[in-house]
């Protein structure tokens, strides 16, 4: 199938499905259990086949690999484990080939204790990159400098012995932070980004960029008030002076304006934190992310109220030209099969491709992998065994990639590096292309009809009253109204419509192009997109949907919202 391009006027990091790659867990091509760009190279085509716009590939750096890459010692190189920049700068030409656009994760916040840079730092008080890392005195009874604790358990400080001074960390203590304070480091960092710019990629995720800078009294952090037994300890004091600091923001309008020397770049944002301080990270009076990444659909209970309340709140959040964007799986959270289940997991991507914004899915999701099953003696993750017996090991959503259903999942031909996990036979991409029901060939469909529908990526968004666990919005261009209606639970529902329409695609993949007159009729787990007939609207909504409404959020419509007739059947 060919996918056009819907609306070519949209920049393609607004029209384009993203798909996370996380590199060690998706092909392996050389035995050794771990995956690297050579394998992910075979898979190319899959890519194009399922209809994806760009690939956000985790770190390939060369990396003593304590954080699995997210520790680099060298900016400029690829680790052996994955291959070598000749390996990348084919995967880039091969990806571009397929009109796929290549977002590579940079870790700006740290390094690892191994980078030249930290070495050197360490070595002495006078080194001139000394001040290219944080660091600072003990406090008076030679303690750590102020009670900052790092992301990953314990002080945020670590003591060296040899130059008498701790540095700080956020991340694990082989993951010094870079001082941005520093105009080196910023000019220095500005080149890594130009390297990778000028081997063709297209944009980049940028890691942890909420915590690039840190108070400069090094201020204590307050108590946290939700704090009680059952929260990590690395949460026990607010992050006030070491999250989202003013200066931040200023380094991340550097980044944006460095970016803006090459065309049609994208830059998108890690930005830990609450969704009402997320629209910050959007354009102030200088430009910022382009997409800060929303992770409301994975931190929201899955009800229809919930979420119809937290979409809601992200939109009211973000500026009124910004353009939204979700995120449905990543490497550091539980996979959206196993929070929700494999029937939910199809509203959930029926969800993610309808809503308004550029929507992001991790390799796997598509075939509704499930979490890998992992104790926490076989635990991988640094998380897990510094911060054990919270739920925090990350191995799980980590395992690697199923592309069918032999031994070693077609993932490699050596021993997988974390286990494969559960349900191997039925989730498996060989399996589910054979099968035109699958999870895969739902995803597939979604991103064809997205494509192909400019009403999905720039029509405008209007929410609907939802009732009975049914969440309903709209999405409406000048001669378009497309309804979507997910029953996010396992009864069936009847939705009393005021208008006549046609059934476009159904979660189950089993009615199309039905016509539903007055009622829609929704089965246990089922969604729908129905493409609704506007000559026979409704007499009492005159121009709705048809009439502009200034609110640009992708198209979000700030209209009240309309009164359906939801029933429940059982
Ligand atoms: C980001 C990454 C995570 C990593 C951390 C430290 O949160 O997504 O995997 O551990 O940064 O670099
Ligand atoms: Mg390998």
């Amino acid at each position: 199938m060919v996918h056009q391009r819907a609306d070519s006027r949209l920049e393609w990091w607004k029209c384009c499905s993203i798909y996370q790659i996380y590199p060690r867990s998706f092909q392996d091509s050389d035995g050794d259990g771990v995956g690297d760009l050579n394998g992910l190279l075979s898979r190319v085509d899959y890519l194009a086949w399922l209809g994806v716009g760009a690939v956000w590939l985790s770190p390939v750096y060369r990396s003593p690999m304590r954080d699995f890459g997210y520790d680099i010692s060298d900016y400029t190189d690829v680790d052996p484990l994955f291959g070598t920049l000749t390996d990348f700068d084919r995967l880039v030409a091969a990806l571009h080939e397929r009109d796929i656009k290549l977002i590579l994760d940079v870790v700006p916040n740290h390094t690892s204790d191994q980078h030249p840079w930290f070495v050197e730092s360490r070595s002495s008080r006078d080194d001139p990159k000394r001040n290219w890392y944080v660091w600072a005195d003990p406090d008076a009874d030679g303690g750590p400098p102020n009670n900052w604790l790092s992301r990953f358990g314990g002080s945020a400080w670590e003591w060296d012995a040899r130059t008498e001074q701790y540095y700080y960390h956020a991340f694990l203590q082989e993951q010094p932070d870079l001082n941005w304070r520093n105009p080196a480091v910023r000019f220095a960092f500005a080149d890594v980004l130009r390297f990778w710019l000028r081997r063709g990629v297209d944009g980049f995720r940028v890691d942890a960029s909420a915590v690039l800078a840190e108070d400069p009294l090094l201020r204590d952090e307050p108590p946290n008030p939700d704090f009680d037994s059952k929260t990590p300890p690395p949460e026990r004091f607010k992050r006030v002076f070491t999250d989202v600091r003013p200066e931040t923001m200023s380094y991340i309008e550097e980044m944006r304006a460095m970016i803006e020397e090459f065309p049609d770049r994208a830059l998108l944002g890690e930005v830990q934190g609450s969704i009402d301080r997320i629209g910050q990270f959007y354009d102030a009076e200088r430009p910022r992310f382009h997409l800060p990444l929303n992770f409301l659909l994975l931190d929201t209970d899955w009800d229809a109220t919930s979420l119809a309340a937290g979409i809601d709140q992200y939109i009211n959040a973000i500026p009124d030209d910004a353009w939204p964007v979700w995120i449905l799986g990543s490497h550091d959270k539980p996979r959206i099969a196993t929070r929700i289940g494999i029937e939910q997991a199809r509203i959930a991507a029926m969800l993610l491709f309808t809503l308004p914004g550029t929507p992001i899915f991790y390799a796997g999701d598509e075939i509704g992998m499930p979490n890998s099953v992992i104790s926490s003696e076989e635990a991988r993750d640094p998380f897990e065994a510094l911060v054990p017996g919270y739920g925090l090991n990350r191995d799980p959503e980590r395992a690697p990639m199923r592309w069918d259903g032999n031994e070693k999942a077609g993932f490699t031909s050596g021993e997988p590096w974390l286990p494969l996990g559960d349900h191997v036979k039925e989730r498996n991409v060989a399996a589910q292309l054979s099968d035109d029901r699958s999870v895969l060939s739902l995803y597939r469909q979604l991103m064809a009809l997205r494509q192909t529908e400019p009403t999905l990526h720039s029509g405008q968004f209007q929410p609907l009253r939802s009732q009975s666990q049914v969440l309903l919005f709209e999405r409406c261009s000048d001669d378009r109204r497309l309804l979507i209606a997910l029953n996010t639970t396992t009864g069936s529902h009847t939705v009393a419509l005021h208008d006549r329409g046609m059934l476009r695609l159904s979660t189950h993949l089993d009615r199309l192009d039905e016509p539903v007159a007055s009622q829609l009729h929704l089965r246990p787990n089922e969604g729908v997109v129905m493409e609704m007939l506007t000559s026979s609207l409704s007499v009492s909504l005159p121009g709705y949907c048809g009439s502009r409404v200034s609110k640009a959020n992708g198209g979000i419509s700030s209209r009240p919202s309309l009164q359906w007739v939801i029933e429940t059947s059982d």
